[in-house]
C-alpha cells in the first residue's frame, strides 16, 4: 500500500524544494515530481518536514517526592500533536540496579503505551565496578548515550571519579556522554542558607543556582571529557557563561562537545519565578530560567552553530497536584522552595514555538529549525537517516507543516497532561495539519488517529557511526 504526498515544499536541514514524497508502508521511498500512489495527500501549500526529534524528555519519571505527570501515551499524544514524532528519554538507575533492570523498567512504562517512536538514554546515579563492566553492552540494547547529574545532591547527581570513569568507558565503546551541568554541591549550601534565613518562596530557587554554577560545571565537563577522549553533549545549557566554556572547547578544536539548550529558555527569565503568589512554581525547572541577555546569547549561539540541538527537557508536573489522582504537582513546595518538583512541559510546544519565534523572526530558516529540532537530533544520537530525513529508505516519519495555521496555546486545549502551560495565551502562526508515524496517520487536523502501543523502541547506533 502506497500513500504520496503530493505538491507540498519539502525541507530538510539543507534544501528546500517543491517535491512528492512516496510512502510505502513505514518508509519514504522516493521523493521527486510527479510521484503516483495507492492514496494520496494533498499537501499544496503546506511544508514537508521530518517529525521532531525531542532528545530531552522525562516521561512517567519518579521526581521530586512525585512522578512527572505524562505517561508513554499521554505525553507522545501530546508531542504528535505538536509535530515530535520521536522522543528519548531518560532510564534514570535507581540505586543499587543494574543498567539493564534500568532499561527495564523504563521499557515496562512504555510498553502498550508507546504511540511515536521512542529510545532511552541511561542515567547513570551509581557506578560501582559492576555497572561499569556493563557499560560496553549498552549498544547491544540500542542504548549510545549515557547520562550523570552533576547536581541534585543526594538524589541523582555522582561526583567527579564517577563521572571521568564513566566518560573513559564510553570513550572506549562509542557512547556519548550527557551532563546536566550545575554545581550541586555548591548548590546545596546555597539552599540551606537561604531556608535558615526564611528565604522559602520559589524564586530562591533561581537565586540558589546562580549561572556561575552552571558556567563551573560545564567547564569542568568539558575538560574532564577532553582528557578521557570522551564524547561530550551538554544538556539545557542556559546562560552566557556555560556558553563561553563550550565555545572554549570548540575553538580548541574539540567538535565533539557539544550542546543543546531548550525552547523555554529562549524566552523567560528569573523573573517569572518572581511571578504573584506561588504562581511561580509553574517556572521551576534546573538549571533555572536566567536573564534576558542570556536569551540573546543563547539565539547566538544557535546563529554561530555552537548549539547543535533545541530540546524541551519536557518534565511536567501539576500546578494543583493530585488532578490525576496520582501525582501530586508543584504544591509539594508551597512551604519551601526546595520541595517544588523541578521540571516544566513543553513536548507539544517546541516546533510550533521555534517555527513562529525562530524562523517568522528571521531569527534562524527554515532548515535551521529543522536542523535544531529533527536532523542533528537523529544525527548525534545514533539514528539518522533512518529518523530525521526526508530521502529514500527513511521512516515516513512526516509532518506537513501549515505555515498560515494559527493556534493559541493553552492549557485548556493543550494534550499535555497537566494544569498549565509556560505559553498560556501565546498566539502562534504555523502548527502541523497532518502528523505521520511510518506511515500512518497520528494527527489530522486537529483530531487524535493514534494507537496506543504502535510507537517502536529505536535501537541506536555507537556516536558517530
Ligand atoms: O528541572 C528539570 N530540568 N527537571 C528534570 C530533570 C532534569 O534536570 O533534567
Ligand atoms: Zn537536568
Ligand atoms: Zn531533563
Amino acid at each position: 500500500m502506497t500513500t504520496v504526498i503530493k505538491g507540498g515544499t519539502v525541507v530538510t536541514a539543507g534544501d528546500t524544494f517543491q517535491a512528492d514524497v512516496l510512502i510505502d508502508g513505514e518508509q519514504i521511498v522516493a521523493v521527486g515530481r510527479d510521484l503516483v500512489g495507492d492514496t494520496s495527500i494533498d499537501a499544496t501549500g503546506k511544508l514537508v518536514i521530518p517529525g521532531g526529534i525531542d532528545v530531552h524528555t522525562h516521561l512517567d519519571m519518579p521526581f521530586g517526592g512525585t512522578n512527572s505527570s505524562d505517561t508513554f501515551f499521554t505525553g507522545h499524544r501530546a508531542a504528535a500533536f505538536g509535530g515530535t514524532t520521536m522522543h528519548i528519554d531518560f532510564a534514570i538507575q535507581p540505586k543499587g540496579a543494574t543498567l539493564r533492570e534500568t532499561l527495564d523498567i523504563w521499557h515496562g512504562k512504555a510498553n502498550g503505551k508507546a504511540a511515536i517512536d521512542y529510545g532511552f538514554h541511561l542515567a547513570i546515579t551509581d557506578l560501582p565496578d559492576s555497572v561499569m563492566a556493563e557499560i560496553p553492552s549498552c549498544l547491544d540494547l540500542g542504548v549510545s548515550s549515557l547520562k550523570l547529574f552533576m547536581a541534585y545532591k543526594g538524589a541523582l547527581q555522582v561526583d567527579d571519579t564517577t563521572l571521568f570513569r564513566a566518560m573513559q568507558m564510553a570513550a572506549k565503546h562509542g557512547l556519548l556522554i550527557m551532563v546536566h551541568a550545575e554545581n550541586g554541591d555548591a548548590i546545596d549550601i546555597l539552599i540551606k542558607e537561604a531556608i535558615a534565613e526564611g528565604n522559602l518562596s520559589p524564586k530562591y530557587h533561581a537565586l540558589t543556582r546562580p549561572p556561575e554554577l552552571e558556567a563551573e560545571a560545564t567547564e569542568r565537563a568539558i575538560r574532564l571529557a577532553e582528557v578521557a577522549g570522551a564524547p561530550l553533549y551538554v544538556v539545557h545549557l542556559t546562560n552566557n557563561g556555560a556558553l563561553s566554556a563550550l565555545r572554549g572547547a570548540r575553538a580548541r578544536g574539540h567538535f565533539n562537545i557539544m550542546a543543546e539548550t531548550c525552547v523555554q529558555y529562549f524566552f523567560f527569565t528569573k523573573d517569572d519565578l518572581a511571578r504573584e503568589g506561588f504562581e511561580g512554581a509553574k517556572w521551576v525547572c534546573s538549571p533555572p530560567f536566567r536573564e534576558a541577555s542570556d536569551q540573546v546569547a543563547l539565539w547566538g549561539g544557535i546563529a554561530d552553530g555552537s548549539l547543535s540541538v533545541v530540546s524541551t527537557d519536557h518534565c511536567p508536573f501539576w500546578y494543583e497536584g493530585g488532578r490525576d489522582g496520582r501525582n501530586p504537582g508543584k504544591e509539594l513546595g508551597k512551604a519551601s522552595f526546595a520541595a517544588i518538583p523541578n521540571g516544566c512541559p513543553g513536548i507539544e510546544d517546541r516546533m510550533m514555538i521555534m517555527y513562529t519565534h525562530g524562523v517568522r523572526t528571521g531569527r534562524i530558516s527554515l532548515n535551521r529549525w529543522i536542523e535544531l529540532c529533527c536532523t542533528n537530533p537523529a544525527k548525534l544520537f545514533g539514528c539518522y537517516p533512518q529518523k530525521g530525513a526526508i530521502t529514500p529508505g527513511a521512516d515516513a516519519d512526516i509532518v506537513i507543516w501549515d505555515p498560515n495555521k494559527q493556534v493559541t496555546i493553552s492549557a485548556a486545549t493543550q494534550h499535555q497532561n497537566t494544569d498549565y502551560n509556560l505559553y498560556e495565551g501565546w498566539d502562534v502562526t504555523g502548527a502541523p495539519s497532518i502528523v505521520l508515524s511510518r506511515g500512518r496517520v497520528l494527527v489530522q487536523d486537529g483530531e487524535w488517529k493514534g494507537e496506543q502501543g504502535a510507537g517502536k523502541f529505536v535501537a541506536r547506533r555507537a556516536f558517530g557511526k
